[in-house]
């Protein structure tokens, strides 16, 4: 085990020196200010004011407070000796259903964006991290073919006003989210379980993502555009011819049905002859828009998945199966660093993208404070391994150029409210004080990070 960074031969020297070293966050997880400078209600606001959707009945509408704080939040994101760092753009605080983009919504990520660049950090923004205005929604969120025109006016008034300062963005964070959790088994927002609206869904977010990137090209000198894929690497659970075809119909899903469009590969066909009658409505030229070349691929990537065959089991006839005895997160997710390795070599092989990002990579664990300390070594465990099956994996060829770690901040975790935490730094979300984890000094240590307090301009 590598908890030590002082112990192993695993240290930044041994990465490619221009390797981009980040944290993650979005906006509904962290930014709070629900309704401030004109921000309207997105589809979680909606979402989590329902009874039962959110574990624990809470809601991002104050979250971090990062609205207010993000200057502390940057300063440690500086401490950390990250050169970048990965954050959303809330929609909701641009537009609504349209007219005239909010003033004062974009005026906070050029404060944040000038913030960032003030710290030396490469500000990477998702452009769409499922916090959807409520009033787009009330005309058919992403299930309407509309979506995609809304998506790209929004993605120019963005690119408009900080393009001259950020070249890279991420058009959409983990589209079968949206599309599957938000639409198919309604776990996330806006809650609908339908399996023809969720693929029809899926269309629309590949359509605005391919839709979008001449837009960024256009209002960005040197633009750097790529979508961020969660993926994860699957087996089947026996070697029956069974199983294995379950497995593959479920990668089909999960991984091919999004890698695939864009890439220019069209959707598989295996997995259209299995939601035959659910499939969604594609028109001339969509194909060829979601394939608009991208400069990077981003990986957001958990844990893998054992499929077996389940004859009537959702569209795809298959269910995940619970391994005994394999190392989970307190959140049940199966902790395999080579599945990384594998995914990795994987994209690589069949879909040669200029270049992949690990957009997101993390754990949730228990944490507890014991004396203003917060002793996470299992989060430590899990990043090290990580970055360890990382290095390898570049050092065979696979040209990964980044790792963004999951999360900057314990936040408001989805369906799970705040009982998941997920952060290098501990949040007391009564005070609102922040606590950097031991894993969080693990990643200074070995970014070489310095943890003096800085004082940068507030505004
Ligand atoms: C990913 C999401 C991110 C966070 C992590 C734990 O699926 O992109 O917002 O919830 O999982």
């Amino acid at each position: 085990m590598t908890n030590n960074v002082h112990d192993t031969a695993l240290a930044r020297g041994g990465f490619p020196a221009d390797f981009i070293w980040g944290t993650s966050t979005s906006s509904y997880q962290i930014e709070g200010a629900r309704h401030e400078d004109g921000r309207v209600d997105s589809i979680w606001d909606t979402f989590s004011a329902q009874p039962g959707r959110i574990r624990d009945g809470s809601s991002g509408a104050i979250a971090c407070d990062h609205y207010h704080r993000w200057p502390e939040d940057l300063d440690i994101a500086r401490g950390l000796g990250t050169n970048a760092y990965r954050f959303s753009i809330a929609w909701p605080r641009i537009f609504g259903a349209g007219g005239a983009p909010n003033t004062k919504g974009l005026d906070f990520y050029d404060r944040l964006v000038d913030g960032m660049l003030a710290r030396g950090l490469q500000p990477w923004p998702t452009l769409y991290h499922w916090d959807l205005p409520q009033a787009l929604q009330d005309r058919g969120g992403w299930m309407a073919r509309d979506i995609v025109h809304h998506f790209t006016d929004y993605v120019d008034a963005v690119t408009r006003r900080l393009g001259d300062r950020v070249p890279q963005w991420i058009t959409h964070n983990e589209p079968w989210c949206t599309a599957m959790h938000g639409h198919m088994d309604g776990m996330h927002a806006p809650g609908i379980r339908d399996v023809a609206s969720a693929l029809q869904a899926s269309h629309h977010v590949l359509l605005s993502h391919g839709l979008a990137v001449p837009v960024i090209r256009a209002n960005v000198p040197g633009a750097r555009v790529g979508a961020a894929l969660s993926l994860h690497p699957i087996r089947p659970a026996t070697d029956s011819p069974e199983d294995i075809a379950a497995a593959n119909r479920h990668d089909g899903l999960r991984n091919r049905w999004f890698l695939d469009p864009l890439f220019g590969k069209g959707y598989p066909r295996d997995v259209l002859e299995a939601v035959r009658d659910a499939a969604p409505r594609i028109e001339a030229g969509d194909l060829e828009a979601i394939a608009a070349p991208t400069d990077f691929t981003g990986l957001n990537y958990y844990f893998p998945e054992v499929i077996a065959a389940a004859p009537g089991e959702g569209p795809l006839h298959a269910r995940v199966v619970h391994r005994e005895g394999v190392e989970r997160t307190a959140f049940g997710w199966e902790v395999a660093p080579e599945g990384m390795a594998r995914l990795l070599e994987r994209i690589h092989a069949e879909y040669r993208p200029k270049a992949i990002y690990v957009t997101e990579n993390g754990s949730c664990y228990d944490d507890a404070v014991e004396d203003g300390q917060v002793h996470d070594a299992q989060r430590t465990s899990y990043l090290a391994r990580h970055l360890a099956a990382l290095k390898d994996t570049i050092a065979q060829g696979v040209p990964v150029a980044g790792y963004f770690a999951w999360s900057l901040l314990d936040n408001f975790e989805w369906a799970e409210g705040y009982t998941r935490r997920f952060g290098l730094t501990y949040v007391d979300f009564a005070t609102q004080q922040r606590i950097l984890k031991d894993s969080g000094k693990w990643y200074r240590a070995f970014l070489g990070g310095t943890p003096a307090v800085s004082k940068f301009p507030q505004a």
